[in-house]
């Protein structure tokens, strides 16, 4: 994985799996040492101008990731140009991705699941799960957030 100095992460409502995954992945990028811009945005709007849903912030903050930061945004068209790596968290929203994205970017959008071998192809969406639901989401972005930083650390420019 080439040149990768900034990644998006992408879900339904952006205050759940995509604020986890952005959460997660800039702590342990910069905790490797890697120099990366790093956001999360959500193909539905519902949501916009709120911090993560309560349940998405217990569960990281518990395991050391603060995300009370964050602002829900949905995804603009700009994002496909201004990003290097777009990470739909499941099928449907790579396939929304897909169909907005202009066909010279596409090859930037890779599925979360797709960077580490397990029998999870998605994030499933957790929102009306019970708090299994949260801490499925948050272990399963911590391993494919840890295989993607190797895959860039392995691959640099
Ligand atoms: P997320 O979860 O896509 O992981 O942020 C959801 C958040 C909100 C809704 C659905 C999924 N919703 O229907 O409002």
């Amino acid at each position: 994985m080439k040149n990768i100095k900034s990644v998006l992460f992408v879900c339904l409502g952006n205050i759940c799996r995509s604020p986890t995954a952005e959460g997660v992945f800039a702590q342990k990028a910069a905790e490797a040492g890697l120099n990366l811009k790093v956001d999360s945005a959500g193909t539905a709007g519902y949501h916009v101008g709120s911090v993560p849903d309560n349940r998405t912030q217990d569960v990281a903050l518990a395991a050391g990731y603060d995300l009370s930061m964050q602002k829900c945004r949905r995804v603009d068209s700009n994002d496909f140009l201004d990003f290097d790596l777009i990470v739909p968290m499941d099928i449907e929203n790579e396939r929304n991705l897909l169909n907005d994205c202009p066909a010279q970017y596409q090859y930037k959008i890779r599925r979360m699941m797709s960077f580490v071998d397990t029998d999870y192809d998605e994030v499933p969406d957790p929102y009306y799960s019970g708090i299994k639901g949260f801490e499925l989401v948050l272990s399963l972005i911590e391993r494919a957030s840890d295989a993607l930083i190797l895959q860039i650390q392995n691959d640099p420019s």
